[in-house]
């Protein structure tokens, strides 16, 4: 690769093991039981992932995109950033609407992306490397839940968090998120947030239960992953893919429920599953938002929201906030 892409590796070496060890031990082995969704991300649940937002069902990435498109010139107008700051990037493509919109403005210098994928950084980091020529790229493989650290990055910075993933996150978390962010901020820097809102519950449904199935092979496949690297004893046909909108808590929830009363043995672990017939597995949540209380709880946290844009349909939110105190 050329001089201008470096990638920074701050994961411990077991990381993923000992994450995962601990994810299925601290949720798994009794009831309630819960996965977190990171662990849906192998290879083929990046491609089932990235043809689910091609479903005509899933409209958060299109929804996005097309305010993206719309808006990165303003973006680029009231941040002026000389950095833009990506967690979870992925494959970067929502990303070069803004490098196209920051580098017309003449400002930007720096791309970092943070992901946990060393694979995705590095063939992001090589396409953008030759598609902007005057752009350095510093690319950190990272959990950003835990470590947020920005270095040298030139200011005014511009942190991107896209995609909706902040409904991956319960109110703790996103508690927990938005200090670390408010914390590593200073108070010329900008944070851009994506957010799927609250809408018909039907239509929520339909995007995450799609008639294809393909949200459901996505959703059982995390068996695939715990088979693999736990050694464990999973049957993927023995579980229904489930979306339920919880009305209370305002969120999508995936769930794998057993077709019949199982034991499901982990063989890393020395554990056995005991399944009831119907019981289920919680394998995401996906919080949608309202205006009012995402801009609440941006401000109890030290955030100021300056921008509130939408899709035509008003589908899904793209704002920008900056630090307040
Ligand atoms: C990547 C977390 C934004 O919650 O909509 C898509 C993941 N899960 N279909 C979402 C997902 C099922 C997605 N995020």
């Amino acid at each position: 690769m050329n001089d201008r892409f470096t990638l920074e590796r701050r994961l411990p070496r077991d990381f993923f093991d000992a994450t995962l060890r601990a994810d299925v031990l601290q949720g798994l082995a009794e009831p309630p039981r819960t996965l977190p969704p990171k662990w849906f991300y192998d290879e083929r649940g990046s491609r089932l992932f990235e043809e689910i937002t091609r479903l005509p069902e899933y409209y958060p990435t299109r929804a996005e995109q097309e305010i993206l498109t719309r808006r990165a010139p303003d973006i680029a107008r009231a941040t002026r950033a000389r950095s833009l700051v990506e967690l979870g990037s992925g494959s970067s493509r929502k990303t070069r609407l803004l490098l196209d919109a920051l580098t017309a403005a003449g400002t930007l210098q720096r791309y970092t992306p943070l992901d946990v994928s060393d694979s995705a950084l590095t063939e992001a980091g090589e396409a953008l490397g030759r598609d902007y020529p005057a752009l350095r790229i510093s690319a950190v493989v990272t959990d950003f839940e835990h470590d947020l650290a920005l270095t040298d990055e030139p200011g005014p910075r511009l942190v991107a968090f896209l995609g909706g993933t902040l409904g991956n996150l319960d109110t703790d978390g996103r508690t927990a998120f938005y200090g670390a962010l408010r914390r590593t901020l200073s108070a010329d820097d900008t944070l851009l947030l994506g957010a799927d809102l609250v809408k018909d519950p039907a239509v929520l449904v339909a995007a995450y239960d799609d008639s294809q199935g393909v949200t459901a092979a996505f959703d059982k496949n995390v068996l695939n992953v715990l088979n693999r690297e736990l050694d464990a004893g999973f049957d993927p046909d023995a579980f229904d893919h489930l979306a339920v909108w919880n009305t209370a808590e305002e969120r999508i929830e995936m769930r794998l429920r057993s077709r019949a009363q199982q034991q499901v043995p982990v063989k890393a672990l020395d554990l056995t599953l005991d399944l009831e017939a119907g019981e289920e597995i919680r394998t995401e949540i996906s919080v949608k938002f309202r205006r009012e209380g995402l801009t609440a709880e941006l401000d109890a946290a030290g955030f100021t929201v300056r921008h509130w844009w939408t899709d035509a349909a008003g589908r899904f939110a793209l704002l920008l906030a900056v630090p307040s105190r």
